[in-house]
């Protein structure tokens, strides 16, 4: 096991917490104990992952006198909504849940925002865990303090920074993970090479069979180097008023693609990794980069099985997607670029013909 520090400067001062990465380690409850202020948790989970895990971490609580209140919430992105989040006050407030009752987040990105969002809001604050079981929420989602639900109108609209006192990634739980969910995440691993480390890029090139046979040194590494990068990012920009945002890298792109096709049937990290050579195209027209990084780019997307174009979505959809009209000339669109392999940039005023001119040659018009 491997264990990240992540030390975060937030508004009530300095945030420690640990990140442990290893196999097995969810029948480690020693790694939850110091951080439980009672004898008593709520652990929020959903339809799949309760069959595969909760009960394994109920009966390991308990063997330490530890009792648990289940919250079992539907599957999917689209019940991380304001009902549902109700939902969880109304269980925890049914069983007495008191100001010192931690509540864990035992599932994907889709459980651990919604869960640390109930668990920044309830008696105004409640200690909170994540125990991540999907590769995007145990290198992304579970670090760093961005909670939230969804609003009609957009993803994460409503939300908070409310960082966790412990992550438990267990890789182990990614042998249940489907291929798809797997592969999906591995456009955020992707993500942390490109925008800042050239070194890891490079390993990627080298190991990525290895990664998609799930061979658990080389992932466990893949992790682990993962979630250094995205402690470091957020350590020195937790509310994201700046080098935060080059983790969106590909993601207003990827936000259009998975708007348009309908979420769900784009997974975040297909559309992530499509909307990624996009923002590779457009760096190069911008020219901050060179045609043959751009190939590269391409080519650690196929070779992870991930997609690099997408079908039936046009200029005008994109532009539409992105809050942007042709003809609104003076707002321009915030773009995470890339200056090179390992090097992003925000880029806040790409010329708009610049834009039309790649969105026409690399969608699909007519
Ligand atoms: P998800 O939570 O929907 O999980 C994907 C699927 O895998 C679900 O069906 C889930 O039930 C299932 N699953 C989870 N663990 C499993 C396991 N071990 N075995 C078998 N099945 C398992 O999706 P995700 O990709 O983990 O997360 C996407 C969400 O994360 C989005 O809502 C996105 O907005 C959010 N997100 C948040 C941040 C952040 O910083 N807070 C960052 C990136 C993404
Ligand atoms: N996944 C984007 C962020 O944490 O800022």
């Amino acid at each position: 096991m491997q264990t990240i520090l992540a030390n975060i400067s937030t508004d009530s001062g300095q945030h420690n917490y640990p990140i442990h990465v290893g196999s097995n380690i969810l029948n480690k409850p020693s790694l939850i104990f110091p951080y439980l202020a009672q004898k008593k948790v709520a652990i929020v989970t959903n339809t799949t992952v309760a069959p595969l895990y909760l009960n394994a971490l109920i009966d390991n609580l308990k063997n330490n006198e530890i009792n648990s209140v289940p919250i079992i919430l539907p599957d999917g992105e689209e019940y991380k909504n304001w009902e549902i989040l109700n939902n969880i006050f109304d269980v925890l407030l049914a069983n007495n849940c008191e100001r010192n009752t931690t509540i864990i987040a035992l599932g994907g990105g889709v459980i651990g925002d919604i869960t640390g969002f109930a668990a920044s809001t309830y008696l105004r604050g409640v200690p909170f865990i994540q125990i991540p079981t999907t590769l995007l929420a145990q290198v992304d989602s579970s670090i760093g303090g961005k909670t939230g639900i969804n609003h009609e109108l957009g993803k994460n609209l409503i939300g908070s920074f409310y960082q966790p006192k412990v992550v438990l990634a267990d890789c182990k739980t990614l042998d249940t993970l489907p291929n798809r969910e797997f592969i999906s995440g591995i456009a955020e691993i992707i993500k942390y090479g490109l925008i800042r480390d050239h070194v890891f890029f490079e390993w990627l090139e080298k190991n990525m069979g290895k990664i998609l046979e799930r061979e658990d040194k080389i992932l466990g590494e893949a992790i682990e180097r993962s979630c250094k990068n995205k402690v470091e990012i957020v350590a020195a920009d937790e509310r994201e008023q700046g080098v935060r945002a080059i983790l969106n890298l590909g993601h207003t792109f990827g936000h259009a693609i998975e708007n348009a096709m309908g979420y769900g049937t784009w997974l975040h990290g297909e559309a992530v990794a499509a909307g990624t050579v996009l923002a590779a195209e457009l760096s190069e027209r911008m020219h901050l980069i060179e045609r043959i990084e751009v190939e590269r780019i391409k080519s650690i997307f196929l070779q992870a099985e991930l997609p690099i174009s997408v079908p039936n979505l046009n200029t005008e959809q994109y532009l539409n997607l992105m809050g942007r009209d042709k003809k609104v000339k003076e707002k321009n669109i915030r773009f995470v670029l890339l200056q090179g392999i390992g090097k992003a940039t925000i880029c806040s005023d790409v010329p708009i013909n610049v834009l039309i001119g790649m969105l026409d040659e690399y969608s699909t018009n007519g």
